[in-house]
């Protein structure tokens, strides 16, 4: 399938079946049937440039980072550091030390909690997420609000998965102390108006805390923008590899938080009577980092610059588009997630099957989809169901494979009811 579209007075051809090319593993068979990988939500499948960036790194150039005199040492350091200022470009940070290297959002979450939590939440402050966050983004703050005393206050959603802007706006009080909440639902796909609860937080001079791991797959990001205080993402949701994620910072932030973990690579100078501690970002970044998964996130990024985001947006629209209207028309089958603002997620049960089942069926047929309450239980409780079936998109997916999916769940359907 080709898809043409007109970006920037530019006429670009998006050739889909060249792209799926680049990820050697659409091409093997799962259950003897050729694989239908509808589960990137979970992680994205990584492309041959990301494969190859990681097999390079073992085999010429592995060397640890930042400690060594030696040119293998030299070189390794200056690569991981312009994969830093890559991964600064391509979410518009001002400065590179504002990107800090961690293990993916949720040590990304953490380490603001932990850190900011320390610094200024204090018993009978109050901290504010919303009800569509991943346990990732409900679970550190809620801890921080046991150890406190403090208050987790949630903004409520709507039957259709929607922020209810106006009754968050109420939820802003002089106790909020930050504002922790996702730019994409990972169950219900819906796009959050993050810039414009960036805007009314400010007003209150309330921070704002960007869960963005399943926006960065999908949209162009630009954290001066949105004027984001803290921006989290992981690398393999990205395309990139697992083990490595972004916490973005503004500066004035950063150099505010005390320290989380410490350790070597943490320092300036060590002495047993004091220790004195290096800036920001190596002040976050203890021991020895996942080298490998820094340079070939920035790899990932260069990939999918080269394709445009503008054109992988376009071409994931037009998907979840045929694949809601296909999906709908199966008897009995209801999307949980209806949000006018959707990405690439679809989230649906049916009526008397368990999603479980569903899934397992799917695998038979080579699909690849998540059952269940995909780390988002209070979803779940929200619309009284004890998990969903998710598809979630990638731009390497086709219409075909969506045709295959609604074959899939009317047979499983067949023979489950
Ligand atoms: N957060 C990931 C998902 O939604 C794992 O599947």
């Amino acid at each position: 399938m080709t898809l043409t579209k007109d970006i920037s007075e530019e006429k670009i051809i998006f050739d889909v079946n060249k792209i799926r090319k680049d990820f050697p593993i659409l091409s093997r068979k799962v259950n003897g049937k050729p694989l239908i990988y509808l589960d990137s939500a979970a992680t994205a499948q990584k492309p041959k440039q990301v494969i190859d960036a990681i097999a390079k790194y073992y085999s010429e150039q592995n060397a640890n980072i930042h400690r060594g005199v030696h040119r293998l040492s030299q070189r390794i350091t200056t690569e991981y550091e312009n994969a830093r200022a890559t991964i600064q470009k391509h979410i518009g940070a001002k400065h590179a030390h504002e990107i800090i290297f961690t293990r993916g959002t949720t040590e990304s979450i953490n380490l603001v909690a932990t850190t900011f939590g320390n610094k200024f939440v204090n018993s009978g402050d109050e901290i504010l997420i919303t009800a569509m966050e991943h346990h990732s983004n409900i679970l550190p703050w809620q801890q921080l609000c046991e150890e406190k005393n403090a208050g987790l206050k949630v903004g409520t959603i709507s039957e259709n998965g929607e922020l209810l802007v106006e009754e968050f706006k109420k939820l802003l009080s002089g106790k909020i102390k930050i504002i922790a909440i996702a730019h994409i639902s990972n169950t219900l796909g819906t796009i959050n108006p993050i810039k414009e609860i960036i805007a009314l937080a400010h007003a209150k001079n309330i921070p704002v805390l960007i869960d963005g791991a399943q926006s960065i797959p999908h949209t162009k990001i630009d954290v001066q923008d949105l004027d984001a205080d803290f921006f989290c993402f992981s690398g393999h949701k990205v395309f990139g590899p697992t083990g490595v994620g972004i916490l973005y910072g503004k500066e004035e932030w950063l150099r505010k938080l005390p320290n989380y973990q410490v350790g070597g690579g943490t320092i300036k100078t060590v002495s047993f009577a004091k220790t004195e501690y290096a800036d920001i970002p190596l002040r976050f970044e203890a021991g020895t980092p996942n080298i490998e998964g820094g340079i070939g996130l920035a790899v990932a990024l260069d990939y999918i610059n080269a394709i445009g985001l503008s054109t992988i947006s376009a071409y994931e629209h037009k998907l979840l588009e045929y694949a809601t209207e296909k999906l709908s028309a199966v008897d009995g089958l209801r999307i949980i997630g209806t949000a006018k603002n959707k990405a690439s997620v679809i989230s649906f049960v049916i009526d008397g099957i368990h999603p479980y089942d569903i899934g397992v069926i799917l695998d038979q047929l080579g699909i690849a989809v998540r059952t269940g309450h995909h780390c988002t239980q209070p979803i779940m409780d929200k619309f009284g169901i004890p998990g969903t079936v998710r598809a979630s998109l990638a731009f390497y997916n086709t219409k075909e494979e969506i045709d295959e999916l609604v074959k899939g769940v009317i047979k499983a359907q067949q023979m489950l009811k």
